[in-house]
């Protein structure tokens, strides 16, 4: 089983769509290992999204991303870091399919309702930037034979 991350970003909870969003993930079969609300300073979103900092919008989507707090969850499952990254959809949400979370609720490139990790790598480097190891849970969901083959997982 992989593990992921996740960000309710501020628009999110600034539209009221916390229940809305974390319900896709749980009605996918995702399994919630971790769950915290935090208010993102500008010295972590640095580290972040360290890969844009020549772009021209880095500062912009750093104050877009401490308006207000965010909602960081650990999603697990099998390929649970590419299912995720299916769910969320393209990263703008006028480009993104409908029936993904942008494609449903995002009109707006940086107003895109959730980050996603996009590898193995930087998941694991993520979920240690947000998460201490003990707000992290192993635990299994009771309903896996009815999620998956039992060679699956
Ligand atoms: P990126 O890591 O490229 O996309 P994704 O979130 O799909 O992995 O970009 C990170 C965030 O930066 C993105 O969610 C929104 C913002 N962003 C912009 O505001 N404008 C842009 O042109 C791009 C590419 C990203």
């Amino acid at each position: 089983m992989e593990k992921t991350l996740v960000i309710l970003k501020p628009c999110t909870i600034q539209r009221g769509l916390i229940g809305e969003i974390i319900s896709r993930f749980e009605r996918k079969g995702l399994c919630l290992a971790g769950m915290k609300m935090t208010w993102l300073t500008d010295e972590i979103l640095s580290e972040h999204y360290a890969h844009l900092k020549e772009k021209p919008f880095f500062q912009r989507i750093k104050d877009a991303m401490s308006v207000c707090p965010v909602i960081v969850c650990c999603w697990e499952g099998v390929d649970a870091i590419h299912v995720v990254r299916q769910l969320a959809g393209a990263t703008n949400g006028r480009n993104a399919q409908p029936g993904t979370i942008r494609g449903d609720y995002s009109m707006s490139v940086q107003e895109n309702i959730v980050h996603a990790s996009d590898s193995p790598e930087t998941a694991a480097i993520e979920l240690k930037r947000f998460f201490n190891d003990d707000e992290i849970f192993n635990y299994k969901m009771n309903n896996l034979l009815a999620l998956y083959a039992n060679d699956e997982f």
